[in-house]
């Protein structure tokens, strides 16, 4: 029997360019929604699009301005990510770095350099480069005058970003995402996709409108990915994590179906080729159209993805009964509570086996090799007397998913190319703005404030996780400090 992880299995860490870069307006780079959301009580209803915000106050502060500077700091990060042993580097390209306003015709040059620079300083050490190309960002300027991804033309200045991207990178970058979390759309529509509401509308049906431009960017850019490079591979990316019924009542079970199939609709599309069943006899009960246009079917059903890639935190939970409402948090995804399950200090129920449940459900559904791109634990890391971080509990939470993704490669057969665990340096919280919920195996100073000298140093996990990595996912064991 074959064991363990394939040879050359992607052992990384992900992060995205809103949340790390800062360098909001070097390089020429243009402003964008990720930029204008402020750490605070309002921070909620700008990423949930209630309230319109698209420049920057005097009232708020924004973290992405700076976040961990990595702008200024890609070659020192790099270099800990190599003596890590990283196999991969997931990062996003920040859109407004290559068309700051999204509409230009001639891309900019020092943005391209940028990222030049950084992909040029990852081979260097032999370390895949994992793209994502849009990790929830989108150019103010296409919210303010076309009205973001509700409209069309998007799409066509979309593919204009990813033939520019995938020419210049050609031969260098292998591994594409589209979208990171494209099901954030309907959770989080400003920070997911830069949708601002207009009074009166119905949103249902502009998240829809949203979803299916999006769908088509995607399978546009997988078209232009397999042209201009026959090796390249391009995957969806979502953020998963099965829902459970609450209990054996058929009732909660249909509802637990239910939120997973809204879930799955995306990569549905993206992988199979076209809209399900179940979403279109749905959306046509409640009255919400889809705009296809001619050509639009085909275009979906024949460049569908190579492999599916996401974000695991947690397992969700559904329930039918309205008097059912405990609930709890985790990525925005509304779930009642789970009494068997412990919680991170931000809420977020930790289930490792169902990590295995959902790596499972996935690739029963889609028979295409897995990609986790973000796994990890979210947490306050407070230096010891000699100004050490030892934490184990970030170790515990990694070493018990590790086990269980071993599981379900090792005994369920899954195909699994790699496993980026999230935040591999502390950055700047998506949900709550926060620095002071980190996920790194390197230590970043700085608060939520913005205050700290931004200075770099390992923590416990730093050696845990490359030993991990020496021993392709063998040797999890670590003492206890
Ligand atoms: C995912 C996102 O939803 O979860 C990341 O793709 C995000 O951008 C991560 O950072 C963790 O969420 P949070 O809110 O703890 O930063």
């Amino acid at each position: 029997m074959e064991m363990g992880f394939r040879d050359d299995f992607l052992w990384g860490g992900a992060t995205a360019a809103n949340q790390c870069e800062g360098g909001y307006d070097e390089g020429g780079r243009g402003l964008a929604n990720v930029d204008v959301v402020p750490i605070g009580e309002d921070r909620g209803p700008i990423i949930t699009g209630q309230m319109k915000h698209l420049d920057f106050d005097d009232a708020h502060f924004y973290p992405a301005k700076k976040a961990i500077d990595m702008y200024h700091h890609f070659k020192e990060d790099i270099a800990l990510f190599a003596e890590m042993g990283l196999k991969t580097y997931r990062f996003s390209i920040a859109w407004t770095r290559i068309f700051p306003k999204g509409d230009e015709q001639e891309p900019n040059e020092a943005g391209l350099k940028f990222y030049e620079e950084l992909i040029d300083e990852l081979l260097k050490y032999d370390i895949e480069p994992l793209v994502t190309i849009t990790h929830f960002d989108m150019p103010i300027h296409l919210i303010q005058e076309y009205g973001g991804w509700r409209n069309r033309e998007v799409v066509d200045f979309y593919e204009r970003l990813v033939t520019v991207l995938f020419n210049r990178f050609k031969g260098k970058v292998k591994y594409w995402l589209t979208f990171n979390e494209i099901n954030m759309i309907l959770h989080a529509p400003f920070m997911g996709a830069g949708l601002v509401f207009e009074e009166g509308e119905n949103q249902e049906q502009v998240k829809y409108i949203v979803a299916h431009h999006e769908l088509l960017a995607s399978a546009i850019a997988t078209k232009v990915a397999h042209e201009v490079d026959p090796e390249n591979m391009v995957g969806c990316m979502i953020a998963a994590g099965q829902y459970y019924p609450n209990t054996p009542n058929p009732a909660d079970v249909r509802q637990a179906q239910m939120d997973n199939q809204e879930n799955y609709f995306f990569i549905d599309v993206q992988s199979r080729g076209e809209y399900p069943a179940y979403a279109l006899k749905q959306l046509e009960r409640e009255g919400i159209e889809i705009p296809f246009e001619e050509g639009d079917k085909e275009l979906l059903k024949e460049h569908t993805v190579d492999f599916i890639s996401f974000s695991y935190y947690s397992s969700r939970v559904s329930s039918a009964d309205p008097k059912v409402n405990e609930k709890t948090e985790g990525n925005i995804f509304a779930s009642v509570k789970n009494p068997y399950l412990e919680a991170s200090e931000w809420g977020w129920q930790i289930d490792p086996l169902g990590f295995r449940i959902t790596m499972n459900e996935l690739y029963d559904r889609y028979q295409k090799p897995l990609f986790v791109v973000e796994n990890g634990l979210g947490a306050i890391d407070t230096p010891d007397a000699d100004g050490n971080i030892v934490d184990d509990y970030r170790i515990d939470y990694l070493k018990q998913h590790v086990e269980t993704m071993k599981e379900a490669v090792e005994l369920d057969g899954v195909d699994l190319l790699g496993y980026t665990t999230w935040g591999v340096i502390d950055l700047v919280s998506a949900g709550t703005g926060e620095m002071k919920k980190r996920y790194g195996f390197i230590y970043v100073d700085r608060d939520n404030e913005g205050n700290g000298t931004l200075a770099r140093s390992k923590k416990k996990s730093f050696d845990w996780y490359k030993q991990v990595i020496e021993s392709n996912g063998e040797d999890l064991d670590y003492t206890k400090g």
